[in-house]
C-alpha cells in the first residue's frame, strides 16, 4: 500500500475507534480500574448457553451476534459488569459479541481449557497432557482475546484439584499459570490477570489459596493474580453465620490477591431470593471478597437459570432474574468502588513449608519444566488457527427478540445502551424495558424497578389524593 493510503487508513481507523471500557488490573488484593484507580468488584453471571455439555468447538457463546445483543442487553438491565465463559474456540470470530459486551460496559473472564481432545490438563495424568497440543488451546485463547479491552482475565484451571486428582496436579496448575503469564508478558500489549477457580473443599481452602498466591523466587511468574471460589453454601434466606460465609470471610482475610466467587447461587430453595448478594458486597465481606458470579445466566437442565431461552426465539425472564435485579439495585456502588490503599499495596508471602498447614499434596513448588515447543510459542508468539480480536463501534439499539416476564407478559423497549468511553455498567443505570403486567405481583417476584410510566401514574395518583 502506498504510504499516503496507509496514513489515510490509519486516520480513518482512529476516527471510527470504538468507545471502550478501561482495562481492569490487579493491585494487591483488589481489582482496580486502570484509568481511574477505583476499586472494581465483580457483579457477574456465569454464561454457558447450551449447558456444560453443549460445546462442540464449531460455535461458542460469543459467535452468535443476535444472541449476544439480546443477552448483553438483558445483563446490562440486570446490573451485571462481568461475565465468565467456560468453553471457547480460539479460531472463531468473536468481534461482534465482544464489541457488544464492551459497548454495554461488561467485562469477560475466560477459562482457557476446552473439554475437547487435547484441550485440558488431565487431573489423573497431568504429565502426559502438559504438552504443546494443550498449549495451542491455552495460548490460542490468549491470542484470541488479548486485544479486547474488556477481557478481564483468564482461568488457568477450574476445580482440577479435587479428590480424584493425583499428587502432582497443583504444581502443574502453577506451571500453567507461569506459562500463561510469561506468554502474556511477551506477547500482549497490557497485563491481563491469570488465576485459578477452586472447588469449595473447606479443609484445603486456606492451603489452596496460599499455594497459588505465594511468591517463589525460582519461579516468580507462577504466582496467581486472582483466586476464584465456586461456593454454594448460602441457600434461601440464610445468614452470614448459618451459611458459613463468616468462615470464608475469615479464611480469605489474609489473602494478598483478589478473591471472588467464580460461581455462587445455591438453588436448593426456590425461587432463589439472592439475599447473599447484600452480604457479599457488604462491609464485612468486601474486605475479603471482590464480588462474584451468579451461576448461571441461561436456564439449563440443572435448573440454575435466570433467563429461559424459548424454542420460538423468544426469551423469558425468570423470577430469579427479577429477584437478583432487585438485590443488585440495593447495592451502594460508591462503597463498592471505594479505593483502599492498604489493600492495594499488599505483597504476597513467600512460598515455603510453613505456609501450607494441612495438605500433604500442596507442598511442592518444584514445577514441571515447560516443553521446548511451548517455550518457542512464548518467544515467537503462537501462530496457529486464531482469530485475533478487534473492537467494532456498536450503537445503542432496541433488541429484536420478544422478551416475556415470568408471568408471560411481554416486556417491551429492552435496549442495548452503548456507554460512553470508559463507563462500566452498574445496577440501576441502564434498566430499559417495561412490562405490560399490571396485576399485583407479590413482593419477592416484582421487578426491582417499576417502569417510568407506572411510577408517573403512582406519583400522579398520590398528588391527586393530596389535593
Ligand atoms: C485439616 O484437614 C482435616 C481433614 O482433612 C479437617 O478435618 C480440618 O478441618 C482441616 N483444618 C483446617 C484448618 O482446615
Ligand atoms: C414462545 O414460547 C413461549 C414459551 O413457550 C410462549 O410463552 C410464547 O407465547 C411463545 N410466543 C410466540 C409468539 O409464539
Ligand atoms: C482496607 O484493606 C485492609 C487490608 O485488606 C483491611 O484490613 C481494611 O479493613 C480495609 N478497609 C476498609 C475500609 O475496608
Ligand atoms: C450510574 O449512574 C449514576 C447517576 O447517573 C452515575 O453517577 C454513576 O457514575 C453511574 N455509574 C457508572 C458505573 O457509570
Amino acid at each position: 500500500m502506498p504510504s499516503y493510503a496507509r496514513l489515510l487508513a490509519s486516520v480513518c481507523a482512529l476516527a471510527t475507534a470504538a468507545n471502550a471500557v478501561h482495562p481492569v488490573e490487579v493491585n494487591g488484593k483488589d481489582f482496580v480500574n486502570s484509568e481511574t484507580g477505583d476499586r472494581f468488584q465483580i457483579l457477574g453471571v456465569d454464561y454457558q448457553p447450551g449447558g456444560s455439555g453443549g460445546f462442540s468447538g464449531k460455535s461458542d457463546p460469543l459467535t452468535d451476534k443476535d444472541a449476544c445483543l439480546r443477552d448483553a442487553a438483558l445483563m446490562q438491565r440486570l446490573g451485571v459488569n462481568t461475565v465468565r465463559i467456560y468453553n471457547m474456540s480460539p479460531n472463531l470470530d468473536h468481534d461482534d459479541c465482544m464489541s457488544i459486551f464492551n459497548a454495554a460496559g461488561i467485562y469477560l473472564i475466560f477459562d482457557v481449557n476446552s473439554p475437547l481432545e487435547g484441550g485440558y490438563l488431565d487431573r489423573t495424568d497431568p504429565e502426559s497432557t502438559y504438552n504443546a497440543v494443550y498449549f495451542q488451546q491455552v495460548f490460542g485463547i490468549i491470542e484470541a482475546f488479548k486485544d479486547y479491552p474488556n477481557t478481564l482475565g483468564f482461568f488457568a484451571g477450574n476445580e482440577v484439584i479435587n479428590e480424584q486428582s493425583v499428587k502432582d496436579v497443583p504444581a502443574y496448575v502453577r506451571a500453567v499459570v507461569r506459562d500463561m503469564k510469561d506468554y502474556i508478558k511477551k506477547n500482549a500489549d497490557r497485563s491481563i490477570p491469570v488465576g485459578y477457580s477452586a472447588a469449595d473443599i473447606r479443609p484445603w481452602l486456606v492451603d489452596t489459596v496460599n499455594y497459588f498466591m505465594c511468591e517463589d523466587e525460582d519461579e516468580p511468574s507462577s504466582t496467581s493474580d486472582f483466586f476464584g471460589l465456586n461456593s454454594y453454601s448460602w441457600c434461601g434466606r440464610s445468614s452470614f453465620t448459618k451459611s458459613g460465609y463468616d468462615v470464608l470471610t475469615e479464611d480469605f482475610a489474609e489473602a494478598t490477591l483478589p478473591v471472588f466467587f467464580s460461581e455462587y447461587g445455591c438453588n436448593e430453595v426456590q425461587p432463589r431470593v439472592f439475599t447473599e448478594v447484600e452480604a457479599l458486597y457488604g462491609e464485612q465481606m468486601s474486605k475479603s471478597f471482590s464480588g462474584g458470579l451468579i451461576y448461571e445466566f441461561t436456564q439449563e437442565p440443572n435448573d440454575y437459570g435466570l433467563v429461559k431461552l424459548n424454542d420460538n426465539d423468544t426469551a423469558t425472564l425468570l423470577v430469579d432474574y427479577e429477584n437478583l435485579m432487585k438485590q443488585y439495585s440495593k447495592l451502594d456502588m460508591s462503597a463498592i468502588e471505594a479505593t483502599n490503599e492498604t489493600a492495594t499495596s499488599l505483597k504476597p508471602p513467600k512460598c515455603g513449608p510453613g505456609l501450607i498447614k494441612n495438605s500433604t499434596f500442596l507442598d511442592t513448588f518444584d514445577l514441571p519444566k515447560r516443553p521446548s515447543k511451548v517455550q518457542d510459542f512464548i518467544d515467537n508468539g503462537f501462530v496457529g488457527q486464531v482469530h485475533k480480536g478487534s473492537l467494532k463501534d456498536i450503537k445503542s439499539q432496541d433488541i429484536p427478540q420478544t422478551i416475556y416476564d415470568h408471568n408471560g407478559n411481554e416486556v417491551t423497549g429492552i435496549r442495548l445502551t452503548a456507554l460512553a468511553n470508559g463507563e462500566t455498567n452498574a445496577p440501576g443505570n441502564h434498566t430499559s424495558g417495561s412490562s405490560s403486567s399490571s396485576n399485583g405481583d407479590d413482593e419477592e417476584s416484582a421487578a426491582g424497578k417499576m417502569s417510568i410510566s407506572l411510577l408517573g401514574l403512582v406519583a400522579g395518583t398520590a398528588f391527586m389524593a393530596m389535593l
